[in-house]
């Protein structure tokens, strides 16, 4: 089994969650700003996960003896208009990882890595979770409406994710 090209494209991925990573830190960064540190606690803590994602992915290539690499990441967009902006681009950048976890999970199947194929089903279940999140705030700030009351409660609601 030629599984070079599947690590270095898992290699790829190590690197697209730490730029997930990036991005929502970068998200955090302008709820901060705008003062709402409720918003910004649970970015951070998916900040925190993508780290988490991104060392799954580091781990496993270092068992099987891969050399792993770190890229240059690009900067991330900082410039919003509204949380809910920036809830709808955390879903749609979800939505890419998926379909690049997807392409890996096939890519494994096809040239019978079940090594990888079964990691890869991690990921699968965990987009699912990851989507059903962000879809579930989009949902609830499209009904808040831009009250401001309503993202207050809120703001205090996602200041408890840990
Ligand atoms: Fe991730
Ligand atoms: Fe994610």
């Amino acid at each position: 089994m030629d599984n070079k090209k599947l690590l270095d494209n898992m290699n790829e991925q190590y690197n697209f969650e730490l730029e997930s990573a990036y991005i929502y830190k970068a998200m955090a960064h302008w709820c901060e700003i705008n003062d709402w540190n409720g918003y910004a606690n649970f970015l951070y803590k998916q900040e925190e996960e993508e780290i988490e994602h991104a060392d799954k992915f580091k781990d496993y290539l270092l068992e099987v003896g891969y050399d792993v690499k770190l890229k240059a990441i690009g900067e991330p967009k900082s410039d919003y208009k509204d949380l809910e902006e920036i809830f709808k681009a955390a879903l749609e950048h979800e939505k890419v990882v998926t379909s690049r976890i997807r392409k890996l999970f096939d890519e494994a199947r096809e040239i019978g890595d079940y090594a990888s194929e079964d990691l890869l089903s991690w990921y699968i279940t965990e987009q699912v979770e990851e989507e059903a999140s962000f879809e579930a705030i989009i949902t609830r700030l499209e009904r808040i409406d831009g009250s401001i009351s309503g993202l207050y409660i809120f703001d205090g609601e996602m200041a408890q994710r840990q």
